[in-house]
């Protein structure tokens, strides 16, 4: 069970988590936030969602051990919602590595030695064509020993790595503060998000697969755009390329 006051004795933001939500069970946590009337910065925490949500139409699967929190941040501008996308995972990324080093595999996905330990989504709402919610959520295998055999080879959790059982709530203070302080760096143009990438990515400078569609591509990952486009190149022809969009699948080939 999430515990609300080790969190708030342990919150170092002034803007995020400022009020947190705690519920036993929901649907999604992102949709709490998506239907009700929240303010930048509030915090949902579930200790177990029903119908979690994953990208690209897929589902979240997590237990008892999972973190699971969705942050409101109306009135970030749509402009920037691709590059938040990418700075949440360096939120989350290094809010994890206060305990055993993580990566990221673009857009934002967490991994530790290769396996997944957090997934992101970032949802909008529409008023008409304004834009009226945006809404971050992170699901975090924290405190799992074991994972189903059809994911293990591919899923794992930071307890898995440290041999200790995190605290998921001091575990949200760390994120939300690494979020507060990369926020603040971009509002005011001093984030360095390429030079974060060199930093947090698996796969800088390494061979990925790329798909986009139907279509399998050989590639370099060379990089990332202040906006969010990671930058590859073209094993057979040395073309570079900008990915943004499409159903991307990304692997590592070793
Ligand atoms: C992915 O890896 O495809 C993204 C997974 C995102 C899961 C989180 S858990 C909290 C929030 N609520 C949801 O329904 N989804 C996100």
């Amino acid at each position: 069970m999430f515990e609300k006051n080790i969190f708030l004795n342990n919150i170092k933001t002034f803007k995020l988590g400022k009020n947190i939500y705690i519920y036993n069970e929901v649907m999604s946590t992102n949709d709490i936030l998506l239907e009700g009337d929240f303010l930048y910065g509030d915090v949902v925490v579930a200790n177990k969602q029903l119908k979690g949500r994953g990208r690209s139409g897929r589902i979240w699967i997590d237990d008892e051990n999972s973190l699971i929190f969705s942050i409101c941040l109306n009135g970030i501008a749509n402009n920037i919602l691709m590059p938040f996308n990418i700075i949440a995972g360096y939120a989350v990324c290094s809010g994890i590595s206060c305990y055993t080093p993580a990566k990221l595999k673009w857009p934002n996905d967490c991994t530790i030695n290769g396996k997944k330990v957090s997934g992101m989504l970032l949802e909008a709402s529409f008023t008409g064509n304004n834009l009226s919610k945006i809404v971050f959520g992170a699901g975090i295998n924290v405190n799992q020993q074991e994972f189903p055999e059809e994911i293990s080879y591919r899923a794992s959790s930071i307890a898995k790595h440290t041999n200790t059982c995190i605290s998921k709530e001091i575990l949200l203070t760390n994120i939300l503060y690494e979020m507060e302080v990369m926020l603040e760096k971009y509002g005011n143009g001093t984030l360095k998000i390429e030079e974060l990438w060199h930093k947090y990515s698996a796969y800088y400078n390494r061979r990925i697969t790329i798909h986009i569609n139907d279509e399998k591509k050989e590639m370099i990952e060379k990089g990332i755009l202040n906006t969010g486009e990671l930058i590859v190149e073209d094993i057979e022809n040395g073309n570079i390329k900008y990915i943004n969009a499409g159903e991307i699948g990304y692997d590592f080939n070793s």
